[in-house]
């Protein structure tokens, strides 16, 4: 598709449904239909998908169906799962998929079976990750290796953290993991606490290993280790994940303790690739293996199911059907599992650097609103927070809602009869069903309500969400969510004609704050700043520090 989006007939089609539709209310759809809560449900792996609870009639995603042919979202698709350069603005491939292939499978890209470099890095990960488990690896001193600290920003920290949280209970090897990531000092003053250093690993974990957040904590971890155990203990205590070998070795880490991934591997497409080192460290490489199942699992549903039944694409869609037809802006994604508390996070940089463009691929500007606003903390900590505006404000924002079958961990309820993770799990249906629902002023006078508080205790229900379920929080779960989120963004990015996979608009900002830095604290006052505020908080921050 190279006309803009807007110009597809589905897309014109679709506004006029949308003014016929949008009056209506979730309450006569399920009235209307009542099997819609059993039918608008897609399975995929362990993942239970109810879209039942959304703003749509069937002829709504039958409209939004075309919408995908007329992007030519399979042919995108298919150019992803062949290798082509669909990163145009990089010139690159974008193989994520290529992370999870099963052993033996093979897929060209740039001229190299990306399948068998693939397993060659995870075969040297097991080596690796075996040795330290088993305390084979040592430390300079001979000590076991007892905490790996990940060093990395961006895609080189949020999913490691993620799936690290998540897995918490597969970690059986008694190696902790630590994180850093912010160039606030802070950060890395916190991770060490405690620590010693005879029994500390870092993994410097960068794509490009010219990122200053993680160039400047590693040089500060450096110094932390040598100054305990000297500089030759650097080969035993520092390894790295990163595409270049090059820089790797100019910063002192011996490139055969160095694991490598490809650029064809976005950095927020990289907690799969090695990346996930400090993952697989705390919880072996057979989970780790179960975990690239997982998102395999749904990576053969997104390149197979019918348009109609793919879960990625649906929801993909529905994410394009708020932003674009309600106004909606933000989308919350709330895990009833305190495991996935980072996972909404990771799920930022994931959809919001990956679809936050103004341009189309063509470098035109986009005529669309583009890339959903996500955010969200777990359930029921929003309940009593942001959840207000969620069932009452004037923004409709529609909701993620994930939930599990078995807990990680339970405890009996106040009265010791019930189970803690019931509770937590009946507060989740109880949310959808009232955001879907509401409450409405009849039923709220019939209940003899003092009648002025009656507009105030009204709830209008028709608010949206997707409830995501499965059996229990396991390494290939987290897989297959994370794989279900990646390709939604795409199927977005897609239709939005967009380079989903690019991010110029983060590089101007790295630019400028290397060049104000020596202003922050050179011995001559600075020369006046283009800018006037700028200038006035560079010269206060200059008096007061
Ligand atoms: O913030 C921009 C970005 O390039 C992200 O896309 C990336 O995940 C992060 O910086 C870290 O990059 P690197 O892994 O190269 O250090």
């Amino acid at each position: 598709m190279t006309s803009d989006i807007t110009e597809a007939a589905a897309w014109r089609k679709l506004h006029e449904h949308h003014g016929a539709i949008a009056g209506r209310h979730l309450r006569e759809y399920f009235a209307e239909d009542p099997e819609r809560g059993r039918d608008l449900v897609i399975e995929v792996g362990d993942l239970r998908i109810d879209y039942s609870k959304h703003r749509v009639t069937r002829e709504t995603l039958a409209l939004l169906v075309e919408l995908a042919r007329e992007a030519e979202v399979p042919a995108r698709r298919e150019a992803m799962f062949r290798g082509e350069h669909i990163n145009t603005s990089e010139n690159r491939a974008v193989e994520h998929i290529a992370l999870r292939l099963p052993a033996g499978e093979s897929l060209m890209v740039d001229g190299a079976d990306a399948g068998a470099e693939v397993h060659e890095v995870l075969r040297r990960m097991g080596v690796f990750t075996d040795a330290l488990r088993s305390g084979q690896w040592r430390g300079a001193t001979g000590e076991r290796i007892t905490t790996v600290v990940n060093i990395g920003i961006g895609g080189s920290d949020l999913g490691p953290v993620m799936v690290h949280r998540a897995l918490r209970h597969y970690a059986d090897a008694g190696i902790e993991a630590r994180f850093v990531s912010n160039v606030d000092p802070a950060d890395m003053v916190a991770a060490l606490r405690g620590l010693d250093p005879a029994r500390t690993l870092f993994i410097v974990a960068s794509k490009t290993f010219s990122t200053l957040e993680t160039l400047t904590n590693a040089t500060a971890a450096r110094r932390w280790l040598v100054a305990a155990l000297g500089e030759a203990a650097v080969a035993k205590h520092f390894v790295a994940v990163s595409t270049n070998a090059e820089r790797v070795a100019a910063f002192g880490i011996d490139t055969a303790n160095m694991f490598g991934f490809w650029d064809w591997v976005g950095g927020r497409y990289s907690v799969d690739s090695a990346i996930g080192l400090s993952v697989m460290a705390t919880v072996g490489k057979e989970r780790f293996a179960e975990f690239l199942a997982g998102m395999h699992t749904v990576d053969r549903h997104f390149a197979t199911a019918p348009l109609e039944a793919n879960a990625p694409v649906l929801l993909g869609l529905l994410g394009v059907w708020y932003s674009n037809f309600f106004g909606a802006q933000s989308r919350a994604v709330l895990p009833y599992s305190n495991d996935l508390a980072r996972f909404p996070a990771y799920l930022q940089q994931l959809t919001m650097e990956s679809n936050g463009k103004s341009v189309r691929a063509d470098g035109s500007p986009v005529r669309t609103s583009t890339g959903e606003i996500f955010w969200g903390e777990p359930g029921t900590n929003g309940q009593h927070a942001f959840y207000q505006l969620l069932h009452q404000g004037t923004w409709l924002v529609p909701a993620d809602f994930l939930g599990f079958a078995a807990p990680t961990d339970d405890l009996p309820t106040a009265d010791g009869t019930g189970s803690m993770h019931d509770l937590l799990m009946s507060n989740l249906f109880a949310q959808t069903k009232v955001l879907a629902f509401g409450k409405t002023a009849e039923e709220i006078a019939a209940e003899g309500t003092d009648p002025k508080l009656v507009p105030h205790k009204v709830m209008p229900g028709n608010r949206p969400s997707t409830t995501i379920l499965a059996p229990k929080l396991t390494p290939s779960v987290v897989g297959q969510l994370i794989a279900l989120y990646e390709h939604q963004v795409f199927v977005e990015g897609a239709i939005w004609g967009i380079d989903s996979f690019d991010q110029w608009g983060v590089e101007l900002g790295k630019q400028q704050a290397l060049a104000l830095a020596p202003l922050l604290t050179s011995a001559e006052d600075p020369a006046p700043l283009d800018d006037s505020s700028t200038d006035a908080l560079i010269r206060w921050y200059r008096a007061h520090r």
